[in-house]
């Protein structure tokens, strides 16, 4: 492994949130969703400096009392890190990640509009793009040149879809500086971008390539970028090559799926909070436990999930009251409408099925909604089958952290489009995301499996994560932005 770097990490969600309540005082919790589970290890290996919003009440007392500049923080293992909050005006904020980043850019780019219908780009849209996304983007582009003036030779890593203009806000004012960014969904087909107006799909894409590398967790991701950008920008670009040419600089573009820290999750496993969980599951748990483990995001597909599973119980009467779903889902995003309806129809099938099928002592959907992820590992050391069947999912991490923990020679069915499957599909159940027939095929294909088989299955998968974990995935990153830093200097 390399020596300790100094990096700046970029994101909307910081690894910790602070709440304050009257009797504890003030208290951090981890940040949720698979992004910043994943880069809670960089911490550990370089000396970070962190950059994300002040998302609640408590986080936003934090960055006044630290007169918005860096705080110490203290990771997991007792290393130290510094987080910086971005305390952006409300409503600025509002229009940024409840109107632009999620509802519009994480619905293109996991294929969600049914076009005949939405989106429709009202004066809302361009409003919230102006005064909201461009805002928050140039928000978090002072906070970095602000740390970058203080350690030039820091390396920026940026992350995710709420970023995207503020790589170039950064190149404009510091031309030398070392920019990565990571996009961790899905890239769409060109076309998707052409329904958004010209003036945003194009500083979209100009913002982006203000970076020396961009990596995505998929080559089927990484292919679709750089045809974009030749559809949308007019950049110099080969699919089949990781480089494009644009504004007189050369861009790389990798492939890169990111990982887990194996040995986070071999000792959350064996933790008190797991174990007593677990306990709970074990006394109460149907002979075979299929289990998904989400966020309550339209592109994870549940609703379709309990439908394949639904006519899996048609078709097989003999396995009632033997079976059961488990459904361990995080509340997402509650404030956007197109969330809470999603959410509520959740709800609402769960209740459709059950009614319909249970009997003493045996209800064939157990839906928690919940943000417990305890609860969630200690479900992952014990489900038969674990379903995976997003509609589309930049990687999916649940079907890495399943597998590495599981006790049961558990099955993964991967849906064809979570990057996940580009990596594991040899070794899982691939299913169709919209084919509830093959799901429902898939669910029984994987209890009648013979556990020798399954468990070959299981531990190949181990094997692989164990192998690239994600400190690789960090190393790779480091060593993608050297390589094109280098390249660009040599360049006449
Ligand atoms: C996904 C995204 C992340 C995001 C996470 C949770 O994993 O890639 O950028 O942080 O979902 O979503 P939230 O909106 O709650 O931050």
């Amino acid at each position: 492994m390399g020596s300790r770097r100094k990096l700046i990490v970029v994101s909307n969600r910081g690894p910790v949130t602070f709440s304050r309540s009257s009797d504890r005082g003030r208290r951090a919790h981890r940040g949720g969703g698979g992004l910043v589970t994943a880069l809670r290890s960089l911490v550990e290996l370089h000396d970070v400096t962190w950059i994300a919003s002040a998302m609640s009440v408590e986080d936003r007392a934090v960055a006044d009392e630290a007169g918005y500049e860096a705080i110490a923080e203290t990771a997991r293992d007792g290393s130290t890190y510094r987080l910086r909050l971005v305390a952006h005006d409300p409503s600025a904020y509002d229009w940024f990640y409840n109107v632009v980043a999620n509802p519009t850019l994480w619905f293109l780019q996991h294929y969600l509009w049914d076009l005949a219908r939405s989106p429709n780009l009202d004066r809302g849209l361009h409003r919230a793009w102006n005064e909201g996304y461009v805002t928050v983007n140039a928000g978090f582009a002072d906070a970095v040149v602000s740390e970058l003036e203080a350690e030039p030779e820091a390396v920026v890593l940026f992350h995710d879809y709420h970023l995207y203009l503020a790589p170039r806000f950064v190149r404009t004012r510091l031309p030398e500086a070392s920019l990565a960014h990571f996009v961790h969904i899905p890239w769409p087909e060109p076309d998707l971008w052409r329904v958004l107006p010209e003036a945003i799909r194009r500083a979209l894409h100009d913002g982006l390539l203000a970076n020396d590398v961009v990596g995505f967790h998929t080559e089927r991701w990484r292919r679709n970028f750089v045809r974009s950008c030749v559809d949308i920008v007019g950049a110099e670009g080969d699919p089949a090559e990781g480089t494009v040419e644009y504004d007189g600089r050369r861009i790389s573009v990798n492939a890169r799926p990111i990982s887990v820290d194996p040995a986070e999750f071999d000792e959350l496993a064996a933790s008190a909070p797991v174990l007593e969980r677990e306990a709970e599951l074990v006394a109460s748990r149907p002979e075979w436990l299929v289990l998904r483990v989400d966020r309550t995001d339209p592109s994870k597909n549940v609703v379709r999930g309990f439908r394949a599973f639904e006519r899996f119980l048609k078709d097989h009467p003999e396995l009632h009251g033997r079976v059961g779903m488990l459904a361990l889902l995080d509340p997402s995003r509650q404030d956007i409408p197109e969330y809470a309806e999603y959410l509520a129809a959740i709800q609402r099938v769960a209740r459709e099925v059950n009614d319909d099928f249970q009997r003493d002592g045996w209800t064939p959907i157990d839906l928690r909604i919940a943000d417990d992820f305890h609860a969630s590992v200690a479900a992952y050391k014990q489900y038969d089958v674990l379903l995976v069947n997003a509609i589309f999912d930049g990687l999916n991490l649940v079907a890495k952290e399943g597998p590495l923990v599981n006790e049961r020679g558990g099955v993964l069915i991967l849906s064809e489009n979570a990057g996940a499957h580009e990596e594991l599909a040899e070794w899982a159940i691939s299913v169709n995301p919209f084919d509830l027939t093959g799901q429902a095929e898939a669910i029984y294909a994987a209890l009648e499996m013979p556990l020798g088989e399954r468990r070959v299955r299981l531990n190949a998968i181990r094997a692989h994560i164990r192998e690239h974990d994600v400190s690789q995935w960090v190393e790779a990153q480091l060593t993608d932005v050297d390589a094109a830093v280098e390249s660009a200097r040599a360049r006449p």
